[in-house]
């Protein structure tokens, strides 16, 4: 919509939260609360987004860092009126804004849209809904005749015939730009709170003959707000199961929704299957057919179609070609790229190393920046010996190489093509192509050795 600002209120204390970290700088998630209202926000294309700041200020500026938002303080928290009026310069003469709460991370563009879409030159729109519990929130005061909206009442302000009314206010606005002057200069802090309340403006408005229309939410949880853990919590389990529920919708296999976390972004193909108490953070894209059992941790990688993830894998920052096998008990470091057809077994480490078509990797190794050719076997216990206490270095291994198990190689090394590593060999020279190569001592007896016998008088 042109000519429509959006203004995040976000410089409430948040006391309740007992924490030293501004209350909107908590994850849900593991992404700021705030963030979540922005992104949000921004999805309606505003004309400007303009987050009005106190309690620990500059700490949420930097956390959020973006140029494009306008940004006022407001030092002292007055209330929700006195909050708005100090983004009033920053706002258009004309056109409407539309009020956010900065710790109410659920709710939904589509929702917001369903203000937008009602809004014109002489309307204000409040998002409200009806609850079985309505007490703390605002009450919607209506004409018992008409219907119409007569004015918000705080709970605490309320007679007990108000409290009684269970159309809630979820403190989401919408109005036209060109009263707002007006009216913030006309609240006072006359109530129970002492405080200048945003809300005193719809019975201004019915006032001033300008129409209060009511809209709500899409889901009964878009409105809810984090005051403290335990909300943060719950609204942390209702986005998980939202997010679980696209995914099955989306033709997703979940042993159990309740038991997924995706912080971030997952994108899965068709027929992906995961197990129970997996995490998924950053970006995380799963091909057709990828298969991740349970308790794995994945983030930001991409995983192509028909790869089996076994229980207890961590992937990190790494690309994993087609129909690979990694895990049980795999580690997959940053800067790890797998071709197709790879192996990756228990109780291996992979970094910063390319592997390419039907290599395998089995057992109890640790691959740290190598390159490796196809086809190649890595026997059980192999490491790459790639720093020097100062440095690091590469390790390359060429196509159809054997290494036999428990061998150390000592980067920089190039094992060349087809060679074959005996087992227990450390390598600390270059191994040539299609030969056998080894460095270990002649196997000897020695007859007249005694074990050593323990002393029984
Ligand atoms: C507010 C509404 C109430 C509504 C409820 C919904 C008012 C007066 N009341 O009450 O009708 O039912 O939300 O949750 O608006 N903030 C500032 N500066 C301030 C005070 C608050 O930026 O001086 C911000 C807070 O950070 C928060 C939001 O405004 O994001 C709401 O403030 P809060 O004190 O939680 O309002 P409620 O008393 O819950
Ligand atoms: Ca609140």
């Amino acid at each position: 919509m042109t000519g429509l600002d959006v203004v995040i209120l976000a410089a409430g204390t948040g006391k309740r939260m007992c924490s030293a970290l501004p209350k909107v700088l908590h994850k849900l998630a593991g992404k700021p609360l705030l963030l979540h209202v922005l992104d949000t926000a921004r999805r309606l294309l505003p004309g400007q987004i303009c987050i009005v700041y106190g309690h620990g200020g500059d700490s949420v500026r930097s956390v959020i860092n973006d140029p494009g938002l306008i940004w006022v303080e407001q030092a002292q928290q007055l209330g929700t009126g006195h909050a708005l009026k100090q983004a009033l310069p920053a706002l258009h003469a004309d056109g409407a804004t539309l009020v956010l709460f900065g710790d109410v991370p659920l709710v939904r563009s589509e929702t917001l849209e369903l203000l937008v879409r009602e809004a014109h030159e002489n309307c204000l729109v409040l998002l409200t809904m009806k609850l079985d519990n309505p007490s703390g929130y605002g009450r919607i005061v209506r004409d018992c005749k008409t219907g119409d909206i007569e004015a918000i009442v705080e709970d605490k302000d309320a007679t007990s015939a108000q409290r009684g009314i269970n159309e809630i206010n979820t403190g989401i606005m919408l109005f036209p730009n060109k009263f707002l002057s007006s009216w913030l200069a006309r609240l006072d802090n006359v109530n129970t709170q002492g405080e200048y309340y945003l809300t005193d403006i719809v019975a201004m408005a019915v006032k001033d003959g300008v129409r209060v229309m009511s809209a709500s939410p899409l889901n009964s949880w878009e409105p809810s707000g984090v005051n403290n853990k335990l909300q943060l919590a719950e609204l942390e389990r209702i986005y998980q199961r939202n997010y679980a529920n696209e995914l099955m919708l989306q033709g997703v296999m979940l042993a159990d929704p309740a038991r997924i976390d995706i912080r971030g972004e997952l994108s899965c193909g068709k027929d992906v299957e995961i197990d129970i108490n997996c995490l998924f953070e950053g970006n995380v894209q799963l091909g057709d057919d990828v298969k991740i059992q349970g308790n794995c941790v994945i983030r930001n990688a991409t995983i192509a179609a028909g790869t089996v993830v076994s229980a207890f894998t961590l992937i990190e920052n790494a690309t994993i070609g087609q129909k690979c096998r990694i895990g049980p008990y795999a580690r997959i470091r940053p800067g790890t790229h797998l071709d197709q057809a790879v192996h990756i077994g228990n109780f291996v480490e992979i970094k910063n190393s390319q592997i390419s078509a039907g290599s395998k990797v089995n057992h109890l190794s640790y691959i740290g920046d190598s390159q490796i050719g196809k086809d190649v076997n890595v026997g059980a216990g192999t490491i790459t010996c790639n720093y020097d206490g100062a440095h690091k270095h590469r390790t390359i291994i060429e196509d159809d190489v054997f290494i036999g198990s428990d061998c150390q190689l000592i980067a920089p090394v190039r094992v060349a093509k087809g060679a074959t590593i005996g087992a227990g060999s450390t390598i600390t020279r270059d191994a040539p192509a299609e030969q056998l190569t080894l460095s270990r001592s002649r196997q000897t007896s020695i007859g007249s050795w005694k074990r050593p016998q323990k002393d029984h008088n």
